[in-house]
């Protein structure tokens, strides 16, 4: 049968149910460029005033997942495991979750995002190793998981095109807001990406995607039931992002904090939230090869903690530096690190407690320190960063350090150091603790 676009955008704007094959028609047409974006711009703006039931948001997944390469990872060893977090500040958990997982048997073939926006991302973290490349052939990256067991790479060019089309037309026409389009979205990629196992860390709070824990509990849910529906076993974590996850913001200073959780020290708050993911990962292997990892809450965390204890996370990680071309002598003498010339210190303007952080504008304070791009053309400098003293909850006197900006350029600071105050608010009140882990969903 002919199809036609207006009959499908008609379909949506009445809210009715898409057809398997008209969704596969759809993202075929997205695909090949057939498609106007007029078209798709209707269809996207009808999505997101009446959803998709769970059945088409699963075609849509599976349909982009389809749209280009599906990396085949069968031909390597044990149960492949991925993590994904759908954005933080300070989020380094992926250089803690992912040595840990290979060094309790997990296959970690990975791969990792750039920063988006406020948002850091993994690539550009590991890129301030010196010499590290995260962009290795399928040839290397398959041997460098069979010699470590664990390997992250960027998004290879070819992965989930529908996606990748989609998104920037969503990005300009106010239709990035909408829960089954973006499970979609992360869900193509991750199932592309070829793990058997997908633990989730879904942020909630002033720096993340999804502002409301309600939220985020919804997007949890659709995405792990989107990775379930695909044969894939998943679960999601929902965990707090209403301040920066540990003290470091920015990729050198952000590798440093992930080695003192690695070696067994390290924010404690960064500490719990990496066990709660990696023991998570581990529980789902288990589901996979029942016998062969731990399959209950307290051993599996007891597991995670013991390969941080014994060091054996941290030699993975070691390994996979080296075998990526990475000087590993920067993870024990971090001084080889890139580092700002200058520490500038924020002092605090009054007494009273740290009520609350806009942490979407300390990310972007980070970001204007060089640490992430304005633009798509910009150069990191890994050298960059914030590392707090003070966070959400704590008091502080009037003139005490919360903060050091590491730049080289002083007018930066300056300017930096203004954007990162109007992000905290400062009262006499102490604020209400809020959880670190806000539950899990399988
Ligand atoms: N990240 C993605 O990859 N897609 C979305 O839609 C939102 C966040």
């Amino acid at each position: 049968m002919q199809m036609n676009m207006i009959e499908l955008i008609q379909k949506k704007k009445r809210g009715l149910e898409m057809t398997p094959t008209e969704i596969d028609w759809l993202v075929a047409g997205v695909t090949d460029g057939s498609l106007p974006d007029y078209q798709l711009s209707a269809w996207l703006m009808a999505v997101c005033f009446n959803g998709m039931t769970d059945a088409e948001t699963l075609e849509l997944t599976m349909a982009m997942a389809r749209s280009g390469d599906i990396v085949d990872l069968s031909d390597l060893p044990g149960v492949k495991g991925d993590k994904h977090s759908t954005g933080g500040v300070g989020d380094k958990t992926t250089l803690i979750v992912a040595p840990v997982c290979a060094a309790c048997g997990v296959t970690m073939a990975k791969m990792s995002g750039r920063g988006l926006g406020h948002t850091g991302g993994t690539v550009d973290k590991l890129e301030a190793i010196p010499g590290f490349t995260t962009s290795l052939d399928a040839g290397r990256f398959f041997e460098v998981v069979e010699k470590t067991g664990l390997c992250v790479v960027g998004q290879s060019g070819n992965l989930t095109p529908a996606d990748k089309k989609l998104y920037a037309l969503r990005d300009v026409t106010a239709t990035v807001e909408s829960l089954p389009l973006i499970a979609s979205s992360i869900m193509s990629k991750k199932l592309a990406a070829g793990a058997d196992c997908i633990v989730l860390d879904v942020k909630t709070g002033s720096g993340a995607f999804m502002k409301t824990t309600e939220d985020a509990i919804a997007l949890a849910r659709a995405m792990v039931d989107i990775g379930n529906g695909a044969g894939r076993t998943c679960a999601a974590l929902v965990t707090d992002m209403e301040r920066p996850l540990g003290l470091g913001i920015g990729n050198s200073l952000e590798v440093c904090e992930a080695v003192e959780v690695l070696r067994g020290g390290g924010p404690e708050d960064l500490r719990e939230v990496s066990i709660a993911l990696a023991s998570a990962l581990l529980r789902l292997a288990a589901r996979r090869e029942p016998g062969s990892f731990p399959s209950g809450v307290e051993e599996s965390e007891a597991a995670v903690k013991k390969a941080i204890s014994s060091g054996a996370a941290f030699d993975r990680l070691r390994e996979m530096v080296r075998a990526q071309g990475g000087d590993d002598g920067a993870l024990t003498d971090t001084s080889k690190l890139p580092r700002a010339r200058s520490v500038y210190t924020v002092v605090s303007p009054s007494d009273g407690y740290i009520y609350s952080m806009d942490t979407e504008r300390v990310g972007m304070a980070s970001v204007l320190l060089g640490a992430g791009r304005l633009t798509q053309n910009d150069r990191i400098d890994h050298s960059t960063g914030i590392v707090l003293a003070r966070k959400t909850g704590d008091s502080v006197s009037k003139g005490e350090v919360i903060a050091w900006l590491h730049t080289s350029d002083e007018d930066r600071a300056k300017r930096v150091e203004t954007e990162f105050l109007k992000a905290l608010t400062i009262l006499r009140e102490r604020p209400e603790d809020r959880p670190l882990l806000f539950g899990i969903v399988e």
